[in-house]
């Protein structure tokens, strides 16, 4: 067995970054879901192969008062990420070039960590490198501490299965993996195999393919271990690690959730067993995915300690977001009643307020807590509203990491998301605002840059254009290099001030930046 265990490391995994592993998220969905969620004031924080680095990175920058760890037994992601990294200064993100193996069995000294989190692990390593990391869980985490891991879900995953299988038998050895692994499944489509007709996801899936990232690809399909799993054998697995089912990371999985109908409850609430219930509502959604919280000794949040958290709980509306009554969540489309949705619209859209402002808000007569809750997760699963547990963290090493990953989308390497120290995480971002705002970023009043210095912020996204070897697309057609200086001026034009207004929203902008407007 080499050094990857079973792991494809052909191409360097793509870059993302999960705002579930957020530490002041985690506290906001635990405190949410009626869990005690650990102290932000001072804590220690590993993630577990970090691949590119991102959420590590934006993590470090956003939460100066934690130490970070990150492992990842690929060379190449310790190398990039610790450019960037050195070149932010960043110093309290350590990164490791460990295996789960080298840390489970306390090769580096390690401290006891409040928070663990991995995504997109589990589901594409070995049994035994999953025992590692259990293992590493029980030695590492502190009591209260928390475990975010993310997985595919076995009920939605089902019928993926022989796709999987199919993929890896095309991949075969050397050669274009990707090209030959897709070529035999897209042929199998087109000569009308049965399995795809009788297993429509599948083919969707397939169908898919030619417009997906295929690093992403490589790395979702093409390991030897590509197991889904029943949310039943992680919780038994977990608890083995003394860890307890806390709740979703995601507002649109967390119970109760808005989507069941009546006898579908009904059922439910016959079901005594937290741990069954949650994976019967697996099959209600045909879950594909799911990402988890579990803690290590779960206490659980009374009214009187739920209003102690709900000060430190931060919500506010997304300006990006109208409101609209029918709603997506999972599957199913939700129509809300204007009782209580649309004023809770209105309330978080004119200020930022702590979850204990909204429990006591005179829009909500007489409804319980968990009945706001309910109303709030709906809300922020949706994306019209923001959360965040605690204060606003100092925001010099989140502008510093910016700047540098501002920089980087200028010599091509745009990783797509930035540093927000009001999400206290961070948040996507496409490759011609990040050119945008890299232009607009070196300016003392962007706004005012964007009439003073216009021809200046043109040539320098033009020059990333070039530099990059990218191409300007509007409405989907690709604009010639002669008219491109003419159309970026138009979009300066039009939305340079929506994008530093956004900006400003997302707080990827310093404020004192952008006060400095005339609005
Ligand atoms: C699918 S990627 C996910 C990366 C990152 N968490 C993300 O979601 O963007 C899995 C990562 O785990 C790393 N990895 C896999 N097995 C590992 C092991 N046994 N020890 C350390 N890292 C490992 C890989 O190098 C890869 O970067």
């Amino acid at each position: 067995m080499t050094w990857t265990a079973g792991y494809n490391n052909s191409i360097a995994y793509t870059t993302g970054y999960y705002h579930e592993q957020s530490p002041t998220f985690l506290n906001a969905c635990l405190a949410m879901q009626r869990v005690s969620p650990p102290s932000l004031e001072k804590f220690t924080y590993c993630e577990l192969g970090f691949g590119q680095g991102l959420t590590s990175l934006i993590l470090a920058a956003t939460h100066p008062s934690g130490d970070f760890y990150a492992c990842d037994f690929n060379p190449l992601h310790v190398l990039g990420a610790s450019s960037i990294r050195d070149e932010a200064r960043l110093p309290n993100l350590t990164l490791l070039e460990n295996s789960f193996g080298d840390l489970a069995q306390g090769q580096v000294e390690l401290p006891m960590f409040d928070y663990i989190t991995m995504h997109g692990i589990i589901s594409w390593i070995s049994d035994e490198t999953r025992t590692q990391i259990m293992r590493f869980l029980t030695r590492y985490l502190k009591p209260g501490g928390v475990v975010q891991v993310s997985y595919n879900a076995m009920v939605g995953c089902a019928q993926v299965l022989p796709l999987q299988r199919l993929l890896m038998l095309g991949a075969g050895e050397g050669g274009d993996a990707w090209t030959k692994a897709s070529g035999l499944a897209a042929k199998m489509v087109n000569l009308d195999a049965l399995r795809f007709r009788r297993n429509p996801d599948s083919q969707g899936r397939v169908e898919g393919f030619a417009t997906q990232d295929k690093r992403y690809l490589v790395h979702e399909y093409l390991h030897e271990k590509w197991t889904p799993f029943y949310f039943t054998d992680i919780a038994r697995e977990m608890a083995e690690a003394k860890l307890s089912f806390a709740g979703s990371a995601r507002f649109a999985h967390m119970s109760p959730v808005g989507w069941l109908g009546e006898r579908q409850r009904e059922m439910l609430e016959t079901v005594t067993d937290l741990i069954e219930a949650e994976e019967l509502r697996d099959y209600f959604a045909n879950r594909v995915f799911r990402s988890d919280i579990f803690v290590r000794g779960k206490a659980p949040l009374s009214d009187l300690r739920l209003r102690e958290q709900a000060e430190h709980v931060h919500v506010w509306g997304n300006p990006a977001v109208l409101y609209q009554a029918a709603v997506k969540l999972e599957h199913a489309t939700l129509t809300r009643g204007e009782a209580f949705h649309k004023p809770l619209f209105d309330l978080l859209h004119g200020a930022e307020m702590t979850l204990a402002q909204v429990f006591d808000a005179p829009e909500f007569p007489g409804l319980s807590l968990d009945a706001i809750l309910k109303l709030l997760r709906v809300s922020i699963a949706v994306g019209e509203t923001f959360v965040r547990y605690g204060a606003v963290q100092p925001r010099a090493a989140a502008d510093r990491l910016n700047a540098v990953l501002l920089t980087r989308a200028e010599q091509g390497e745009a990783l797509g998301a930035l540093a927000s120290p009001r999400l206290g995480g961070g948040a996507t971002i496409s490759v011609l605002d990040e050119l945008m705002l890299a232009s607009l970023y070196a300016k003392a009043d962007p706004v005012k840059a964007l009439t003073g210095d216009i021809d200046e912020l043109v040539a320098r996204v033009s020059r990333s254009l070039i530099a990059t070897d990218l191409r300007l697309q509007v409405g989907g057609a690709e604009v010639s290099p002669e008219e491109t200086t003419t159309r970026l001026r138009h979009i300066f034009e039009d939305s340079g001030e929506k994008l530093i207004a956004h900006s400003e929203g997302l707080d990827f902008l310093p404020v004192q930046k952008t006060s400095k407007r005339q609005r």
